[in-house]
């Protein structure tokens, strides 16, 4: 059986063509050891197959319309890094209607290429098969007084696939679910341990080992543990710092989940009680999150909920005293963005900032039902800043959910974590 997102991708590709679709290498940490393999977000998508070095060829004019190339059974390395399908494995466990060892792509290479008007293959990722198959579809040009075709057009398969993760199937959207309630209970967990004294790295420690405890394969990206002023940093991942009493903690994880990513912040006070400053800014942040939110419907644009954030931003900030002027000039100046400076949200799948294109030429994308976004405004209030008011110095908030546009309106797949200061305190308070 080819699995239902291989078929659809079939039936979008022209039918004279042929594609080809590598999977991702292992990658060196150091010297001789590796990185924990991840699957190429796409070849996973496509085929499920989770081993390293493989390539999928489909061509959906073919007697045999999905072959996979993969490493080959080999019982010594099977003895040190485990087992592998093999080539039997990829046609009985993975639905490949032919397969054959990966040694054996490059010179089965012009049999795949001819007769295809077109090739689907993404070229950039990897040089040493680009290299390969920008020579064969050279050489088999020089073949031109026989009956050899090489593909005339190569266009990138992500043109097809990336449009089709951006809308989730009911099978994608249980397991983002379960990526997100993964992520919800270790921020839950977060909240309850956290005290004055603790380091940042403790706190990460006690979430990814939720995570994996769960079943994740771990955070779906580096989680970011930022205390005080930390918090103001956008990217902060040393978390090796001290969480003290009387400053707010922003933790930023998500767990990856059989592939697909969840992606939480929340933002709370590491002695339980928000200060009058920080509920402020949290409040404000909170707000203007919850209505970028309620935006989350097919039609809407990004842009839209994106200049929404800015507008209730904007205004909040500058009845705070953090930005001076007219709510309106201050927008058309930029000026929000010294606190305000990254987007509303990314859509979510199985890369934690998902594919799928932003404009349509220069228009901003409409949502539909099926896209997952994450909602994730914030105030970032660096201590040395000046001229404003100085209770707000080293604050930074922010508050991100992962939402599901359906045709009912959004559904938020992170409701398991608090984000209300009182609910929050009150958690904490137990
Ligand atoms: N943690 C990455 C992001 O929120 O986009
Ligand atoms: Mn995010
Ligand atoms: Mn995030």
């Amino acid at each position: 059986m080819i699995r239902p997102q291989l078929q659809e991708f079939m039936r979008r590709m022209d039918q004279k063509s042929v594609a080809i679709i590598p999977a991702a290498r292992e990658a060196t940490r150091s010297n001789d050891t590796q990185y924990r393999f991840r699957q190429d977000s796409d070849f996973y998508y496509l085929t499920g197959f989770e081993e390293p070095d493989a390539i999928a060829v489909i061509a959906p004019a073919s007697p045999h319309k999905y072959t996979l190339f993969v490493r080959p059974r080999d019982p010594e390395q099977e003895i040190w890094v485990g087992r592998r399908a093999g080539v039997e494995g990829a046609k009985s466990e993975f639905g490949a209607e032919e397969s054959f060892p990966v040694a054996e792509f490059e010179t089965r290479l012009q049999d795949i290429l001819d007769g295809a008007e077109k090739l689907y293959y993404r070229l950039g990722a990897y040089s040493d098969l680009d290299d390969a198959i920008i020579k064969k579809i050279a050489s088999m040009r020089a073949l031109n007084r026989k009956p050899i075709h090489p593909p005339s057009t190569i266009v990138d398969p992500a043109t097809i696939v990336h449009e089709m993760r951006v809308l989730k199937s009911t099978e994608e959207i249980e397991l983002m679910q379960r990526a997100a309630d993964i992520a919800a209970e270790a921020h839950v967990e977060a909240m309850k341990a956290v005290r004055p004294g603790m380091k940042e790295y403790e706190v990460e420690a006690l979430i990814e080992q939720i995570f994996r405890r769960a079943g994740a394969a771990g955070p779906s990206y580096t989680s970011i543990v930022g205390a005080g002023a930390n918090a103001t940093v956008l990217h902060y991942i040393n978390n090796d710092g001290e969480l003290r009493d009387g400053e707010l903690l922003l933790v930023d994880a998500g767990a990856e989940y059989k592939g697909y990513a969840s992606d939480i912040t929340r933002t709370f006070p590491i002695n339980g009680r928000y200060s009058k400053a920080q509920r402020e800014i949290y409040d404000l942040v909170l707000e203007t999150q919850m209505a970028c939110v309620e935006m989350v419907r097919p039609g809407v644009t990004h842009d839209e909920i994106k200049s929404h954030s800015v507008e209730m931003l904007t205004a909040g900030m500058v009845k705070l005293g953090l930005l001076k002027g007219e709510p309106a000039e201050l927008i058309k100046e930029e000026k929000y963005k010294q606190f305000y400076m990254h987007g509303l949200g990314h859509m979510l799948g199985i890369d934690v900032h998902d594919v799928g294109l932003y404009y349509h030429d220069q228009e901003s994308r409409a949502l539909e039902a099926g896209v997952v976004m994450t909602v994730e405004p914030g105030i970032y209030i660096a201590p040395d800043t000046k001229d404003i008011p100085e209770q707000y110095l080293g604050i930074g908030v922010r508050i991100e959910d992962d939402v599901l546009c359906t045709a009912n309106g959004p559904r938020v797949l992170t409701t398991g974590v608090p984000k209300d200061a009182s609910e929050i305190e009150a958690l904490m308070a137990k």
